[in-house]
Formats: structure tokens, C-alpha cells, sequence
């Protein structure tokens, strides 16, 4: 391997949020990674900062050619450059894209477990969480058309979050699910918000599909938000775009995230997502591998001490998401006692919705020896929880 993602990095003293933890605790929840991003990008950072005037920006063309190109070489989806707008975060877009697209009272649909802050984007604009819940058969998650048409169908129903790849799942929608969720919503007259962000952490070998590549359907209802943020560990820069094809919905974003002033790029923004998009394939392919590698050691280790309790087989992100069924208590008692008992923090299931109440979510960027010792606090910390409860 030509990058190193073996040594630990002291983050306890950089303003982490994830690492705001007591001496002994092992933080693998929130959705960011305990390697420095690429060295090409850090590069050109500090370029730009050794520049030394900081005075507003603004993206170029250079930052268009950028996404598109990314996403045509390694997406083989056709963005039109002009179509892309910047924004400081995913979550900034799908906020405004509420704010803008719904009244009160409406329901913005998702399907879960999901990422929790959907819920915070949906309710704290006024709206309701249409919650329509995945299937989960022998471990694994799949869409539920018909109750997703049910939810559509509703009157009420404006806007639909996709989360594509699936966070916590790990699910990569195929072209076919895909194109149903797109026929739906514009049978429904519903706008699909189609969250990207984990796209490029797929299984070595595996892509995803873009929602807005599935059909010219697909790309008519649609607004896509994509970011090189969770790709290169540079979710602290807040660097983001949004893009549709449909001119009203391309504008109508534009002018959702510029009314909400979230719409403008700090100083590093256009710098390290031209950096990441044009150098940052080489290590975004051997961070993969590491991190499937540390998905394989987690199941596998889990498999052969603990059955019982399984990661569900996922093939994109870096999060695991751990059935704890057979631990006969919910996540939120669960993962409170295993960071009481072993440091180990995980994300509570609950975080993801209700139906998320069984499950742990395991964030598995890290360096191979902060793998091991998660893995052996999850194990020693659900073995103890079983002595306890389940005599
Ligand atoms: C599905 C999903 N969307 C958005 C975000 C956050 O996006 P941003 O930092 O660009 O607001 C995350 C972070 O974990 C995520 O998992």
C-alpha cells in the first residue's frame, strides 16, 4: 500500500466531536474517520493556506469540471456543469430543500432505519417524518414497494429523502429499485432528495448507481446532493453540492440554500474538492480496501465468539450495522452499557428511528489496531451484558 492507514492519530485534543470522550473510551459512532485525508489534498490545502488571504469566494469552473468529471469516470452519470449548486453540507441542502419545497404540516418521506438527522431536517422545518420502514427479512433490508406507494399516494406526501447508498444499512440500491422509487414519485407528484454522500465507499469492485443515471424519470423528479466530504474525511470543511437536471428544481435549490446563506464556500471549500475529485482516487481505492478489510474482521471475529449477533452484510459505507436481537434488551440500554462497562461507544439504533431499536451502528475508519480493540470491548462488553440478563 502506497498510504498509510496504520498509525493512530491523536484526535482528543483537535475539537473532535467524535473523540470529546473520557481517557479509556473508544469512539466509533459519529460518521467521520480516524485517518488524515489524502496527502494530495493536504497538499493543496496548504498551498492555498500559505496563501494567506482568507477574503470571500466563490467556486469556479475548475470546481464544476471536478464533480463532473468524478461522477462521469467513476459514476457514469452526466451532470451538466451549469446544473451544480454549492452548498456548506449535505445536510444544509436537504434542510433548505425542506424549508423550500413543503408547508407546515407536510410529510417528507424515509425510509428506515435511517440517518437521524433526517428527522431533524423534516421536523425542525415544521414537517412531518413519514416514516416507511424497510423490510427486514433474514437479516437483510430491502425497499417495501407497497408501502412506499401507500406513503406516495398520500396527498400530503411532498418530498421523499432517499438515502443512496443506505446509511446505517449499507444497502446499494440496484438500477431497478431505483427506477420504481423515481416511477412512484412522479406518478405521486413527489420531489426525491437523493442523499449521495457515502457513494464512493463501496465494497472494492462494487460501484453504486445515481439515482438521477437510472431514466430520464429519475432525473426529472429529482435533486441529488453529493459532497467529498465523508470520501475524504473533510466533513470539518463543509464543502457540498446539489444538482438536478430539472431546471425549476435546479433553481428552486439555488435559491433555497442561497436565501438560507448556507450557499456560499469559505476559503477551503473549492480547494479540497477539486483536490479530492482530481487527485483523490488512488487513496479513496486503498482506504476502501483497508476499510472492508476492518467490515470483514468485525463480522468475522463476531461470527466465530459470538454468533448470536451479526453485522448486517452491507456493501457500502463504513458503518456496520450489528443486530443485537438475540441480546433481549434495546440498543439505548445496550450501548449504555457498553460504554459504561468497556469504553466502547457505538451509536444507539434508536438514533435511526424505531425501527432501529435492535441494532448497533459501528463506525469501522480507524486504523486496524483501534478495529481489534473495538471489536474485543463489543465482544467482552455483550458477553457480560448476557451473564447479566440472560441467565
Ligand atoms: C446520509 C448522510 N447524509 C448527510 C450527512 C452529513 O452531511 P454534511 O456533513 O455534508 O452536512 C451524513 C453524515 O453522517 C450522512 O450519513
Amino acid at each position: 500500500m502506497k498510504y498509510d492507514f496504520d498509525t493512530i492519530i491523536d484526535r482528543r485534543s483537535s475539537d473532535s466531536v467524535k473523540w470529546d470522550v473520557g481517557a479509556n473510551e473508544l469512539p466509533m459512532w459519529v460518521a467521520d474517520m480516524d485517518f488524515p485525508t489524502a496527502p494530495e489534498i493536504w497538499e493543496a490545502l496548504a498551498k492555498r493556506l500559505a496563501h494567506g488571504v482568507f477574503g470571500y469566494a466563490d467556486v469556479s469552473a475548475q470546481w464544476r469540471r471536478a464533480y463532473v468529471d468524478w461522477w462521469r469516470d467513476r459514476h457514469g452519470l452526466t451532470m451538466e456543469e451549469e446544473n451544480l449548486v454549492f452548498c456548506t453540507g449535505v445536510i444544509p441542502a436537504l434542510s433548505s430543500a425542506v424549508r423550500k419545497f413543503t408547508t407546515p404540516n407536510e410529510n417528507v418521506l424515509i425510509q428506515t432505519p435511517v440517518y437521524g438527522t433526517f428527522y431533524n431536517c423534516i421536523v425542525n422545518n415544521g414537517c412531518r417524518a413519514q416514516e416507511c420502514a424497510l423490510r427486514y427479512e433474514n437479516g437483510e433490508y430491502s425497499m417495501d414497494f407497497e408501502e412506499l406507494e401507500r406513503c406516495m399516494a398520500d396527498p400530503q406526501t411532498s418530498l421523499m429523502i432517499l438515502c443512496n447508498p443506505h446509511n446505517p444499512t449499507g444497502n446499494i440500491w440496484s438500477r431497478e429499485d431505483l427506477a420504481k422509487v423515481g416511477e412512484l414519485a412522479k406518478k405521486h407528484g413527489v420531489i426525491v432528495l437523493s442523499d449521495e454522500i457515502h457513494c464512493d465507499i463501496t465494497a472494492p469492485g462494487s460501484g453504486y448507481v445515481p439515482f438521477a443515471s437510472v431514466s430520464e424519470t429519475c432525473r426529472e423528479v429529482s435533486i441529488t446532493c453529493i459532497a467529498p466530504t465523508k470520501t475524504f474525511n473533510l466533513a470539518g470543511l463543509h464543502t457540498a453540492a446539489a444538482y438536478s437536471a430539472n431546471p425549476v428544481l435546479r433553481h428552486k435549490i439555488w435559491r433555497a440554500v442561497n436565501t438560507d446563506e448556507c450557499g456560499e464556500p469559505g476559503s477551503f471549500a473549492e480547494t479540497a474538492a477539486v483536490a479530492a475529485f482530481t487527485e483523490g482516487g488512488p487513496w479513496l481505492d486503498e482506504m476502501r480496501a483497508y476499510v472492508f478489510e476492518n467490515r470483514r474482521l468485525v463480522a468475522d471475529t463476531l461470527r466465530a465468539e459470538l454468533p448470536e449477533v451479526f453485522v448486517v452484510p452491507g456493501e457500502a459505507t463504513y458503518l456496520l450495522w450489528i443486530d443485537i436481537t438475540a441480546m433481549n434488551g434495546n440498543s439505548e440500554e445496550i450501548a449504555h452499557f457498553l460504554r459504561e462497562k468497556t469504553g466502547l461507544f457505538l451509536s444507539d439504533g434508536r438514533h435511526f428511528g424505531d425501527t432501529g431499536a435492535e441494532h448497533l451502528r459501528m463506525n469501522v475508519a480507524c486504523p486496524r489496531a483501534l478495529c481489534e480493540d473495538g471489536v474485543r470491548r463489543l465482544i467482552d462488553g455483550l458477553r457480560m451484558w448476557k451473564d447479566r440478563n440472560l441467565q
